[in-house]
């Protein structure tokens, strides 16, 4: 769908605020992909295991899947006019999500070269960059104190000139990540889990807000905006 279209319609005054949950659409439309982007390309990574965290608990109505970053060859823009295979793969894959989740570690209070890397392959050619208007979403890791806050801002910098709309709350830093987990690399702990219940639910809204496809209410709503405000602030490790 065109990008302005998004836009428009997520600008439509006229657009009710409140939908009765008897209004929901058929669930057989009712879906919504999201691509996963895993900054670490290690065996074992903290990153990877809260993102398959967050796909465990994504609403019913999001589909949600990795997409793999680490076989892309590093971009240079004399390959452009004969892209290697890995990197059509990669275009053609985010080309069929309408929002990106980047789950992330720090590397020298930056992104990892290999998530930058992969940026840069789907930006280009600058003419059919596959981000533009893709609803994106943070959420940083690390075993130490600070949350990765370095990278998830840095992060949020390319999409202003990739010209992604990026989920602002709740923002995700995930520090002390090794004690949230369990010795198979699961996420054990209850509040981070709550959380990221939390988090998928609102990317799949902002999502949903910046596309032509409406979310199904979950059980328990009775409106889509019963949500008071501010209930979304929350982060872990900042
Ligand atoms: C090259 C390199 C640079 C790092 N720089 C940072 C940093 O700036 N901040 C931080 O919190 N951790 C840093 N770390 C530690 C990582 O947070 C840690 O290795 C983490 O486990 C990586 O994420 P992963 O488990 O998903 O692979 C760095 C690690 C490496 C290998």
């Amino acid at each position: 769908m065109p990008h302005f279209r998004r836009q428009r319609r997520a600008l439509d005054r006229n657009r009710p605020l409140c939908r009765a949950v008897d209004d929901a659409p058929k669930p057989e439309h009712a879906y919504e992909p999201g691509g996963i982007l895993i900054g670490s390309l290690r065996k074992g990574s903290f990153s990877r295991s809260i993102a398959q965290a967050a796909i465990d608990v994504a609403p019913q109505h999001m589909r949600a899947r990795v997409v793999e970053i680490g076989d892309l060859p590093i971009y240079n823009e004399d390959l452009d006019s004969n892209p290697p295979a890995a990197w059509r793969r990669f275009r053609e894959e985010i080309a069929s999500v309408d929002g990106i989740l980047f789950v992330t570690p720090e590397y020298n209070r930056s992104i990892p070269g290999g998530l930058k890397n992969a940026i840069d392959v789907g930006s280009r050619p600058q003419d059919a960059s596959i981000w533009k208007g893709k609803t994106a979403s943070v959420i940083s890791v690390t075993p130490y104190k600070l949350g990765a806050f370095g990278a998830n801002h840095a992060l949020r910098q390319t999409f202003v000139f990739l010209d992604m709309p990026a989920l602002q709350q709740p923002e995700a830093y995930i520090g002390n990540v090794k004690d949230l987990l369990d010795d198979t690399g699961k996420l054990r702990d209850e509040g981070t889990k709550a959380f990221l219940v939390r988090f998928m639910r609102a990317f799949a809204d902002r999502i949903a807000a910046l596309s032509e496809w409406d979310p199904v209410p979950q059980k328990g709503d009775r409106t889509r905006c019963a949500r008071p405000q501010g209930e979304m602030r929350k982060s872990i490790g900042g």
